[in-house]
């Protein structure tokens, strides 16, 4: 059998299985619980958010064999079919696809036609705003007249492209990139259901950089497992995603903690041979403090940091509140003047230096 890639074959088919987006998931589910769904609903958010998920999940509520429900039974035809990618009444139409002025035309004169196998047809257009002129123009002008039992499900990365026009009748949900964690726990249960062994910090290196997309997230994790040829460790995602060994991040906060500044230099010098990512080292120097600081004042501690816990106590005693913050600063300022530097490493070393120049009483 062909391999499914992760993203694809972990993607959430009921309200349930979605993760994050709750304020748009308890809007939809009150509306559909009350019968009051607006026909035209859009979407905005970057890649990989949830926006064609979810509005494949309301074509389910809206068909499922139950009746319209917020907790589609999966089990029914429509339901399976919509599952499948095989249902009449789901039209999906991609705009940013050339779309031929004709084919364009054909699904627009099909808007008027009642559902054919469903209680309602559906219109789920990605990239709406790449439509043509005239596909717009034909649009705007059902939406202004829905035909009944017609709902349309519209996509967008880029909500700023649309025309007023249409957003105004629109309800609009705006998704969000999601939150390491959350990422952290559906990897956790997708790698769980393949029966992968993993390492949780392998997992928090890929959320962390797939930058609040899921869908990056379960693609990282698939090129991951071929990679590690199936392990799922801590060193083989630092090494595929180019980030140093992370005992070498811990180093360098430790000898910015004695303010050594031969020592830090010369470790900062030696970083270069493992080609790295100087954005990425400060990235997470500055979450590591963020870290310490956090661990400073509370006793309370978050799942992703526990396997770090002895280094953050230790740090957490050589350091003063007050550097932590004004690193913090520096690292994350030194990160947005990297591309500006003379080349990256000097912008890098520099950074390092300046934390340490700037400490009150240096
Ligand atoms: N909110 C989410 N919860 C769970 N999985 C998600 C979520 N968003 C995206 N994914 C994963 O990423 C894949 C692509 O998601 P999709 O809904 O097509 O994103 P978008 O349309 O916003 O680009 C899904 O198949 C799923 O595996
Ligand atoms: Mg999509
Ligand atoms: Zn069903």
């Amino acid at each position: 059998m062909p391999y499914t890639v992760l993203a694809r074959a972990w993607r959430p088919t009921t309200f349930s299985e979605l993760v994050g987006q709750e304020h748009v998931r308890s809007a939809l589910t009150n509306a559909l619980e009350m019968g009051r769904l607006h026909h035209a609903l859009l979407f905005t958010g970057t890649r990989g958010v949830g926006k064609t998920s979810i509005a494949r999940i309301v074509a389910k509520c809206l068909n499922c064999d139950v009746g319209v429900t917020s907790a589609p039974c999966s089990n029914c035809s429509p339901c399976r079919s919509i599952d499948a990618g095989a249902f009449m009444d789901l039209v999906e139409v991609d705009g940013a696809s050339r779309t031929k002025v004709e084919s364009v035309r054909d699904w627009i004169d099909d808007v008027q036609f009642p559902p054919t196998q469903g209680r309602y047809k559906i219109y789920l257009i990605d990239e709406v705003h790449m439509l043509s002129t005239h596909a717009f123009n034909a649009l705007l002008k059902t939406l202004e007249e829905p035909p009944p039992n017609i709902i349309f499900l519209l996509a967008t990365t880029d909500p700023q492209k649309l025309p007023a026009t249409v957003i105004s009748r629109c309800l609009r949900f705006d998704l969000v990139q999601l939150p390491v964690a959350k990422m952290v726990d559906r990897m956790r249960s997708v790698l769980r259901g393949e029966g992968i062994a993993f390492e949780l910090a392998g997992l928090m290196a890929v959320a962390h950089t797939a930058d609040g997309s899921m869908r990056d997230a379960l693609s990282l994790l698939d090129q991951l497992i071929s990679f590690g040829d199936g392990q799922v460790s801590e060193a083989n995602a630092r090494a595929m995603l180019g980030m140093i060994p992370r005992d070498r991040i811990v180093h360098l906060a430790e000898l910015l903690s004695m303010h050594n500044v031969p020592a830090l230099l010369g470790d900062a010098r030696s970083l270069a041979d493992l080609a790295p990512n100087y954005d990425h080292i400060l990235h997470e120097l500055a979450g590591l403090f963020v870290n310490i600081a956090i661990r400073q004042v509370t006793d309370e501690v978050d799942d992703d940091v526990r396997d770090a816990l002895e280094v953050l106590d230790r740090l957490s005693q050589t350091y003063t509140a007050q550097d932590l913050h004004l690193y913090y600063q520096i690292a994350i300022i030194g990160r947005r003047d990297l591309s500006l530097a003379l080349d990256a490493q000097a912008g890098f070393e520099l950074t390092l230096l300046r934390m340490l120049a700037f400490r009150p009483g240096s």
